[in-house]
């Protein structure tokens, strides 16, 4: 029962805090995307329950809402995992490797293209151009660009996650 509670409390302070950052942005310049930044920097990626109350405060539609963040890669719609590569899969990476890369990267940590692996360690997902085309196979490593990746590279690097204590 006491467990119960404090889950309905936190969440309550979130949907609180949510609301008191939303509303920062309402009447700015450019408000809705200051506002999806702030969500998605606040709590790593955008709830679906921060939809309707985006749709009221901005005066729009939910799919109007949902159709900003699909368009931009960098909001992210699910939590991530602790560790995120991003692979480049525009065409310049694609002709030096990046198709293996990923085949190779997803294999190593165990994870689909896309998605978190189930102990929310390890995101790997496409990016589209990275600004590296001529330094390709393009990667992004939590955050920190990186090029000329290897499966070498990759492998050393998903060793490293997986020692870390
Ligand atoms: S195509 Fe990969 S960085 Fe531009």
């Amino acid at each position: 029962m006491r467990e119960g509670l404090e889950v309905t409390d936190a969440k309550a302070q979130t949907i609180g805090a949510m609301d008191a950052l939303i509303a920062k942005y309402v009447d700015a310049q450019g408000g809705l995307m200051r506002a999806l930044i702030a969500l998605n920097d606040a709590y790593g990626y955008i709830d679906a329950s921060a939809l309707p109350r985006l749709a009221t405060a901005f005066n729009i539609t939910k799919a109007e809402v949902k159709g900003v963040i699909s368009f931009y890669d960098d909001f992210a719609r699910a939590p991530k995992g602790e560790h995120v590569l991003r692979l480049c899969q525009a065409e310049a990476c694609q002709a030096v490797g990046s198709r293996e890369l990923t085949a190779h990267a997803c294999k190593k940590a165990d994870v689909e293209m896309g998605e978190t692996r189930a102990d929310g360690r390890i995101t790997i997902e496409p990016v589209y151009c990275l600004g590296l085309c001529a330094n390709g196979p393009a990667a992004m490593v939590d955050g920190k660009l990186r090029a000329r990746v290897s499966e070498a590279d990759i492998d050393a690097l998903l060793q490293a996650w997986e020692h870390e204590a």
